[in-house]
């Protein structure tokens, strides 16, 4: 009952909000900029050109607290099983707690198990770093090749990219996820098997697209090195041993990916091994010392200056109460640019549900539509959308303080589109004498966070936001954003598909499927 005369204050507050200009809630109110703004750690967080007042603010604290949002973070943390419908923990935190601080999972004491793991990772990568660990021929490793998708590649592929400048020389990542052959083709050619390792990610050890390439690469070493190379070529990160022992990888060789972690929750895991061993030593423990920070900001603060928790709320607030269906994602560093495409899975795989974590339909949405790309390219790309289109879609602004590359002409530039751009969708203009087309209507919310800099910690902190950004808004619409049962009837229907495209057979398949089989079966004849 008090949760929905809350809503209903939130509605009778969004329909007041939609009058005024945006920018005036900064004369109403001389405090915003210090009550929508948090340092946290790694990154300063600034909430205060989204389009929400104090006494929505308040109201949403209230709803929060109904909600129980923060005892949610807390069972989340004591690993309780607060994954309803596989009835499992979600304990990804547990993945960058400190040394030598306790981690539990339902009240068992899982330290040694984590570190063990910790552990054994570190061991293998800095021995492939150090050119201790070597091919089947005694060569040095100079490339792993990495297989997986979704939660097993995109978190990966992402730290690849964002560290860069952290990169120890030797050893060279290369990603391989889809289907289309092109992809393993690509990541093979030019490769010498005999400095090559080929690294399997996959928690189920039965994703259809990863274990097909992985099939190929392993053919791939047999051709090139004999039948025993992939012993010791091939490497299993997984939680399902017997299959990864069944492909021939042997127990030394593989790595584990716990029920307890989502795939997309993992890049904290042995997920993230070929990353480890292509940076430089300690730059993944200072990625998940950045991520530990922000847990403990999470975990720790009152809402209202908690960067994570407090932005959950002001997305939930825009996609319900502002109705603004979609969400822009534009980091201002080209280091960054799959950071869209890791948000989208990681939000919209978490938070695209109708349904409740207790069965009911869900009266709110969690999720809007996740897209974006890196500024300023986006600037030449979809802007135009963003600043004249006739939704309003708020914006994540994502900017480094620090310059990594030395140019200080380039850096800036970089921050002064950003903030324009920002201040811009803001502030809108009139349109100048007889030229309607050139008026921008302004109050167009956004986020701006400005990351210390591209290091490693930063990063692990950046990612850490998004996680429990992601949490709180599940929280706050009563949904499980730990399991992705959406993504099953794809698989299934797909299996029937292809077995009705091998034989062929299009009994049983509707008009539209059938007419697209025959036209396939009709140009490969
Ligand atoms: O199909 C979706 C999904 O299950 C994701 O949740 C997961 O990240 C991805 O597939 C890969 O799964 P796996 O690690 O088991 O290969």
């Amino acid at each position: 009952m008090r949760e929905n005369s809350i809503i209903s204050k939130l509605s009778d507050l969004a329909s007041d909000m939609s009058a005024g200009p945006l920018v005036t809630l900064f004369e109403d109110d001389p405090d915003r900029l210090a009550r929508l703004s948090v340092q946290a750690p790694g990154l300063y967080a600034d909430f205060s050109k989204q389009k929400v007042d104090a006494k929505a603010l308040g109201a949403l604290l209230q709803y929060a607290s109904t909600c129980g949002l923060q005892e949610f973070f807390a069972d989340m943390a004591a690993g309780k099983t607060v994954n309803l419908s596989e009835r499992r923990a979600a304990q990804h935190m547990a993945l960058r707690t400190p040394a030598g601080a306790p981690i539990t999972l339902d009240g068992r004491d899982i330290t040694k198990t984590v570190t063990q793991a910790r552990d054994k990772m570190r061991a293998f990568a800095n021995q492939l770093r150090d050119g201790k660990r070597l091919g089947a021929t005694g060569r040095t490793i100079r490339t792993i090749v990495h297989i997986g998708i979704g939660g097993s590649d995109l978190g990966p592929r992402l730290l690849d990219q964002a560290l860069k400048r952290y990169a120890a020389p030797g050893i060279t990542l290369r990603f391989v996820a889809n289907l289309d052959a092109a992809d393993i083709n690509d990541a093979l050619s030019g490769c010498d098997p005999e400095a090559t390792f080929v690294i399997v990610v996959s928690k189920t050890f039965s994703t259809r697209e990863t274990m097909a390439n992985a099939h190929v690469a392993r053919n791939w070493l047999v051709q090139h090195l004999g039948k025993n190379a992939p012993a010791e070529h091939i490497i299993a990160v997984t939680s399902n041993d017997n299959a990864a022992s069944a492909f021939g990888i042997a127990a030394d060789n593989t790595f584990p990916m716990f029920d307890w972690v989502g795939g997309r929750y993992s890049l904290w895991s042995s997920v993230s091994l070929g990353v480890m061993a292509s940076l430089k030593d300690g730059a993944f423990e200072e990625l998940l010392a950045g991520a530990a920070a922000m847990d403990r900001h999470a975990l720790d603060n009152p809402i209202a200056q908690n960067a994570p928790l407090l932005s959950g709320l002001i997305q939930f607030w825009n996609r319900n109460f502002l109705d603004m269906t979609a969400r822009a994602i534009v980091p201002y560093a080209v280091r960054l640019a799959s950071l869209p495409a890791y948000l989208q899975q990681l939000i919209m795989e978490s938070n695209g549900k109708t349904q409740r974590a207790d069965g009911a339909p869900a009266s709110h949405c969690a999720s809007p539509v996740i897209f974006g790309t890196q500024g300023t390219n986006a600037q030449h790309a979809f802007f135009q959308q963003l600043h004249q289109g006739t939704d309003p879609i708020p914006v994540d602004f994502i900017g480094c303080i620090s310059d990594q590359e030395s140019n200080p002409g380039h850096h800036k530039g970089m921050l002064a589109n950003m903030l324009a751009q920002s201040r811009a969708l803001m502030i809108g203009a009139p349109a100048p004498g007889d030229a309607p087309h050139k008026a921008f209507g302004g109050s167009r919310p956004s986020t701006t966070l400005l990351m210390e800099g591209l290091s490693p910690f930063s990063l692990g902190a950046l990612l850490a936001f998004y996680e429990h950004e992601t949490v709180t808004q599940a929280v706050l619409c009563g949904i499980n954003p730990f399991d992705q049962w959406g993504v099953e009837l794809g698989k299934d229907v797909a299996r029937d598909v292809q077995t009705a495209l091998e034989k062929p057979d299009t009994r049983g398949m509707d008009p539209s499927t059938v007419a697209l089989m025959n036209k396939i079966a009709n140009t490969n004849e």
